[in-house]
């Protein structure tokens, strides 16, 4: 079975895609870190990013595993690198080449292929998986999630306002909106959940009773 979790930065996904999938002893596909992955690599290998072949040459060898919560790359982990800031500012570069996007794609759909998964993206119900048996659209309003976010990084030790992170948070969901090849949208026969007031645990428990019931 695949249940696909899409939605925009911030609206939690990642947790609660997480706890959802070991409530139902499923795989966990964080799609975000693949695209993490690629911008880290291209960073690394200093490419021209206006040369669109060469990420996609990287795309399409990424030597990319998951072991549990841990994200490595040919064995070494990077799961704390990928999300620095550095790495968030060049995320567009992968998410906007097309060709990068059908790597990607080929290797959700074979990593799905394996066993029962939850996947969590932007791009998951619309175009990695249209046949999935349950599809979720997690969002919440724009201040809700920069809260969210703010209180994230203040538990991590840094102090940031919301205005700076609505700011922030603005522009990528304009990105993810815009982009013409798996762009942030709500699938036709998606489930659309809008976390606004509750609980992580609460929104585990109601996604697990919308999967359940399709089981
Ligand atoms: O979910 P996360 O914040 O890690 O995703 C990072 C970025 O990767 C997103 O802002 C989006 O641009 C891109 N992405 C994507 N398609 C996906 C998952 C992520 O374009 N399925």
């Amino acid at each position: 079975m695949i249940v696909t979790i899409d939605g925009p930065a911030g609206a939690g996904k990642s947790t609660v895609a997480r706890q959802l999938a070991d409530k139902l002893g499923f795989d966990f596909l964080d799609t975000g870190a693949m695209y993490r992955c690629v911008a880290l690599l291209g960073s690394r290998q200093q490419i021209d990013w206006a040369d669109q072949p060469a990420l996609a040459a990287i795309a399409a060898a990424l030597p990319l595993e998951f072991d549990g919560a841990r994200v490595l790359l040919e064995g070494e982990d990077v799961s704390a690198e990928i999300r620095t800031p550095e790495v968030t500012a060049l995320i567009h570069y992968a998410a906007d080449n097309t060709q990068v996007r059908e790597a990607m794609v080929a290797l959700q759909r074979k990593l799905a292929a394996e066993d029962d998964v939850v996947t969590e993206g932007r791009d998951q119900g619309t175009v990695a998986f249209p046949h999935a048996e349950c599809k979720i659209f997690l969002s919440a309003s724009a201040e809700e999630r920069a809260k969210r976010r703010v209180e994230q990084m203040r538990q991590a030790g840094k102090e940031v306002s919301v205005e700076q992170v609505l700011e922030q948070q603005n522009l990528r969901d304009q990105q993810d909106e815009a982009r013409e090849v798996g762009g942030l949208k709500a699938a036709d026969d998606a489930l659309v959940v809008i976390t606004d007031g509750m609980r992580a645990f609460e929104v585990v428990e109601h996604l697990e009773r919308l999967v359940r019931i399709r089981m």
